[in-house]
């Protein structure tokens, strides 16, 4: 720099402070790369910062994989140097952005209630965060009603979010404390258990509550004597399980394309 000329670019401790503190803060959102940017940006987040290592590549990148948000990231993007960047995330996305937006509040009540036909996923006790961003982003492209997960991680970590690629903002996406809002809905609970009856998605009802193991365990055995039924995805003999995020893929999309035909 010549002497005199100010850096324009974020040289700030605080930085690096503020995103360590908002990994943990209930209220925030981490978005690391650009796709989770673009994805909250198309479902209406509320942004808080954006932090760009280079921004002229990442105009250039938003041009060619986010061209209906290109201009407001480019708005929104404040430069750092490299070194600070390095410290925003434990691993650092490649596409040298990352943002923090609102969280958004889903009330569980308005969830439930939710006028339409789409299912409502439930995660019981998942503990890989990047399956639970695979099954959000799963979700939201299959239009369900929302994800609810039951268990001691936050489905809103960073590394979910990471998983989803933003799309947590695209569908209510929320923890329940224990299994009793799921006795007081009117929706059908259904256990997916490799064990059940075989599904057929046409015959799923509308509204339903598809609950899903975690990635060890499976279902709990309170979770499995509240439904109503319990179906498997058939599979090949000597097979096991499918993946979690898998296993609600085929049941979503199962049920999607049985509807669109
Ligand atoms: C990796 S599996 C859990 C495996 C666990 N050992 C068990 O026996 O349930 C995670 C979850 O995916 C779902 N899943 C996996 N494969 C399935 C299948 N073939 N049919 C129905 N659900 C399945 C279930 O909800 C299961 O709890």
């Amino acid at each position: 720099l010549r002497a005199g000329c100010e850096d324009p670019r974020v040289q700030d401790g605080s930085l690096i402070a503020r995103f360590a503190r908002a990994r943990r803060d209930p209220d925030v959102a981490v978005l690391e790369g650009l796709h989770a940017l673009k994805h909250a940006l198309r479902f209406g987040a509320t942004i808080l910062e954006v932090i760009a290592r280079e921004p002229a590549r990442l105009d250039r990148l938003a041009a060619e994989l986010a061209p209906d948000v290109q201009a407001q990231v480019r708005a929104l993007a404040r430069p750092v140097d490299e070194q600070t960047f390095a410290q925003l995330a434990p691993l650092p996305p490649s596409t040298g952005v990352i943002s923090l937006a609102t969280r958004p509040r889903a009330q569980l009540r308005e969830v439930l209630a939710a006028a339409g036909a789409a299912p409502l996923i439930v995660l019981e006790d998942p503990r890989d965060l990047g399956n639970v961003g695979a099954c959000v982003r799963v979700a939201a492209a299959a239009d369900a009603a929302g994800v609810l997960t039951v268990g001691g991680h936050d489905p809103w970590h960073p590394d979910a979010l990471r998983g989803s690629a933003g799309l947590h903002f695209a569908l209510p996406v929320l923890r329940l404390e224990d299994l009793q809002p799921l006795a007081e809905t009117e929706r059908a609970l259904l256990a997916i258990d490799p064990a059940g009856e075989p599904l057929v998605p046409q015959l799923l009802p509308p509204r339903a509550v598809l609950a899903f193991g975690g990635e060890r365990y499976g279902l709990s055995e309170q979770l499995t004597a509240r439904a109503s039924a319990c179906l498997s995805i058939p599979m090949r003999d000597g097979v096991s399980s499918l993946n979690l995020a898998t296993s609600v893929a085929a049941v979503l999309f199962g049920v999607r394309l049985s509807r669109a035909g």
